[in-house]
C-alpha cells in the first residue's frame, strides 16, 4: 500500500505560519491583511469554496470581504468593482471565483486585478514570472503551489531525473503546475484531451498529476509502480451505497486501485483541496507584507 499524503495536515502547518506572519505584520506595522472574494451567481459548489476561503481568512486574522453579485451582473459593473478593490488600501488580495457566468469575459476580469493583489496568480505578469523561472517576486497560483508542497513532502526540492506527467492544460492549473515541476528540474510532459495515448505516458511518470475533471479516469494500469500521484480533481458522483439520492466526492484518480500500485497518493477530499486554501492565505499575507514595505 502506498503512503497517503495528508494534505490537511500539511495545510495546517502552512496556516500556522500564515497566522504567525499575520500577527507579526499587525504588531510591527499595524497592517491587517485584507482578502476580497467576488462571486457571481449561485452555483452551490462555488459558494461552498468561497465560504471556506472566507472562514479561513478570518481564522488567520485577516479582514475578509465577500462580494456576492447576481448571475445577471454586467461586465462593466464587475470591472468597476475590481477597480474599486484595486484602489482600496485595506485590501491586499482579490480573488474572482471561477467559472463566471457565460456572458462575462473571465479573462478581462482576471487581467484587471492588479498583479500585486492577484492572489490567484492568474494575471499575465504572475503567470509570466513562473514561465521565466522567477518564483519569488510575484504570486504563485494557489493549487499548483500547494500541489508542489505535497510533491516536496515525498521527493524534496530537487526533482532531477524524475519524469512528471500533468494531465490537463488549463491556465488555472495545468500550465503553471508543469512550469513549477520544470523549475524543480523534473522532466515534464503535459497531456490533454487531444493527446493520443495518455495511459502510456502515465506509465512512464514518477510523478503523475491529474487535473481533468473526469471522475476516476486514471486507472491502476496507468500507474508506474511506486509513483507519486497528485489528484487535483474534485467530482461529485452518485453514491447509491450510501442511500438513495446520496452523493460523494471523488478525484480524477480511481483511488483504491491506484493506491495499491503507487508509492504515495493524495486522497480526495483531504489532499490538494486544503492546500489550495492554505496557499491563498499565504499569498494574501505575502501581498500584505509587500504592500506594507
Ligand atoms: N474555481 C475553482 N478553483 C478556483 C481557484 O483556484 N481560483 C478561482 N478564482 N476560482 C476557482
Amino acid at each position: 500500500m502506498s503512503r497517503v499524503i495528508d494534505g490537511k495536515a500539511v495545510a495546517a502547518t502552512v496556516i500556522d505560519k500564515v497566522k504567525a506572519s499575520s500577527a507579526d505584520l499587525q504588531a510591527a506595522a499595524g497592517v491587517k491583511p485584507g482578502l476580497a472574494v467576488i462571486i457571481v451567481g449561485d452555483d452551490p459548489a462555488s459558494h461552498a469554496y468561497v465560504g471556506a476561503k472566507g472562514r479561513m481568512a478570518k481564522e488567520c486574522g485577516f479582514t475578509s470581504v465577500q462580494h456576492t453579485l447576481p448571475a445577471d451582473t454586467g461586465q462593466a459593473e464587475l470591472m468597476a468593482l475590481v477597480a474599486t478593490l484595486n484602489e482600496d488600501a485595506a485590501i491586499h488580495g482579490i480573488l474572482v471565483q471561477l467559472p463566471l457566468p457565460g456572458h462575462l469575459d473571465s479573462d478581462a476580469v482576471t487581467q484587471a486585478v492588479l498583479p500585486e493583489k492577484d492572489v490567484d496568480g492568474l494575471h499575465v505578469v504572475n503567470a509570466g514570472k513562473i514561465a521565466t523561472g522567477d518564483l519569488d517576486s510575484g504570486l504563485l497560483s494557489c493549487t499548483p503551489a500547494g500541489s508542489m508542497v505535497l510533491v516536496r513532502e515525498i521527493h524534496g526540492k530537487d526533482l532531477s531525473g524524475l519524469n512528471a506527467l500533468v494531465i490537463g492544460r488549463s491556465n488555472l492549473f495545468g500550465k503553471p503546475m508543469a512550469l513549477l515541476l520544470l523549475a524543480a528540474n523534473a522532466t515534464v510532459t503535459i497531456a490533454h484531451s487531444r493527446t493520443r495515448d495518455i495511459a502510456a505516458l502515465a506509465r512512464n511518470a514518477d510523478i503523475l498529476v491529474a487535473a481533468v475533471g473526469r471522475p476516476q479516469m486514471v486507472k491502476a494500469d496507468w500507474v508506474k509502480p511506486g509513483a507519486t500521484i497528485i489528484d487535483v480533481g474534485i467530482n461529485r458522483i452518485d453514491a447509491p451505497e450510501k442511500g438513495e439520492g446520496k452523493t460523494r466526492l471523488v478525484g480524477d484518480v480511481a483511488y483504491d486501485e491506484c493506491a495499491a500500485v503507487a508509492g504515495a497518493i493524495t486522497p480526495v477530499p483531504g489532499g490538494v483541496g486544503p492546500m489550495t486554501i492554505a496557499m491563498l492565505m499565504a499569498n494574501t499575507v505575502i501581498a500584505a507584507c509587500r504592500a506594507a514595505g
